[in-house]
């Protein structure tokens, strides 16, 4: 039997991917030689500028948008500060009633909590259902006429669960409500249309999707109004000031083109590592449940509640063998903190604390897979034992 190679032992995509070689290649021109200021008018600048332009039609085309519509940002985070905070800071005059959902990633969180802190913006956190997914006869409940936004993820990077987002984008569309979708851990791996889904507003990052990390972008719909809150230049149309990463955009736009040309088979592939996986780990041991749902979630996205564990431990017992899991987010990853995720759809504490996340991706292979069946009973064992 051949060795696994390191990459093969990581099961944690959902934190971040390697960069696809297709887009290092075009990336590197843009490292060396071709090092333009995509606003000057020389050579230079104008290689820059080709490489922006056509990494942002790119991106538009893998959404379903007009490359006009494409902002980059330094990475998820921002598009979700822009997003949020530019959509409630420029639509004063609808309402400050904002929407969301309590399993939300910090990025979205927090900028919800800052404009209720500093601007007297009223938040509306729904809980999930049981199944990690929204009750949209909730969400329609929640609605008043001075709501200005809802932002909903499209999965869940803890679960991978999906919401039904066309229905929100339905229900926000009939109400004139603006439409925010932290699609990060989404594109790439479900076929995404900003218009099929009715969003105003959608974020990626690059990192998740085989680009370099530091880099993203937000779809804006055509008219919507926003405030930027980077101010300087007249950058990405006045949103955005700073000078561009170009080659960290030029890697984004081949990224996001190589994901979405290879997503079918691929999704096709990672869900059936997952049920070998989720059926190899439950025959192996007692006590493992899913947590989320097998099925209406991410095709390479597992989170298992193991009874009698803590999460951490089991995550540090793997590391020391070359294996990559996590516990829940990365953010979350090493610390002591529970899952607000977990938490928040009702599971009980068992599976919330034995809580292990397990991502897979390009690299994951049948032989890493049934490497990881094998190598994590014993390990849970050990935890067990000594708990
Ligand atoms: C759902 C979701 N939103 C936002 C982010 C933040 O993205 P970035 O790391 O590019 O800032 C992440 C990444 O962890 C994520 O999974």
């Amino acid at each position: 039997m051949t060795a696994l190679t390191p990459r093969e032992l990581f099961f944690d995509y959902n934190a971040t991917t390697p960069i696809a070689p297709e887009a290092i290649e075009e990336m590197m021109p843009f490292l060396t030689e071709e090092f333009g200021n995509a606003s000057t008018i020389y050579a230079f600048g104008v290689k820059a500028r080709y490489g922006i332009e056509r990494a942002r039609g790119r991106v538009a085309r893998a959404l379903g948008a007009k490359p006009e519509e494409i902002v980059f940002t330094g990475g998820g985070s921002e598009s979700n500060n822009l997003a949020i905070k530019g959509a409630a800071l420029a639509n004063r005059e609808r309402g400050r009633h904002l929407i969301s959902c309590m399993t939300e990633h910090r990025a979205v969180m927090e900028p919800l909590h800052w404009l209720e802190r500093y601007f007297d913006d009223e938040l509306t956190m729904l809980r999930p259902q049981r199944s990690g997914a929204i009750d949209l006869d909730e969400l329609i409940a929640s609605i008043r006429e001075d709501t200005v936004l809802i932002s909903l993820m499209f999965a869940n990077n803890e679960t991978g669960v999906l919401h039904p987002i066309e229905e929100v984008g339905r229900i926000a569309r009939e109400r004139g409500i603006l439409f925010h979708c932290d699609a990060i851990q989404g594109v790439g791996k479900e076929a995404i249309d900003v218009n099929a889904l009715g969003v105003d507003l959608l974020s990626l990052s690059g990192h998740k999707i085989y680009a370099p990390k530091g880099v993203g972008a937000l779809y804006v719909r055509e008219g919507t109004r926003l405030e930027s809150f980077i101010h300087g230049g007249s950058h990405e149309r006045g949103l955005r000031a700073g000078t561009e990463n170009v080659a960290g955009i030029v890697g984004l736009g081949r990224a996001i083109e190589v994901v979405d040309a290879r997503r079918e088979e691929e999704m096709a592939r990672l869900r059936g590592l997952k049920r070998r996986l989720a059926e190899g780990l439950q025959s192996a041991l007692d006590g493992i449940d899913v947590n989320g749902d097998l099925e209406r979630s991410l095709a390479g996205t597992l989170n298992l509640g193991i009874r009698g564990i803590s999460g951490p431990r089991l995550v540090a017992l793997a590391a020391e063998e070359g294996i990559c899991i996590a516990a829940g987010s990365a953010c979350r990853t090493g610390g002591t903190a529970s899952s607000h995720v977990l938490e928040a759809m009702g599971l009980p504490q068992v599976d919330v604390d034995g809580a292990v996340r397990l991502s897979l991706g390009h690299w994951t292979s049948e032989a890493s897979v049934d490497h990881l069946i094998n190598a994590l009973p014993p390990l849970i064992q050990r935890v067990r034992g000594s708990l």
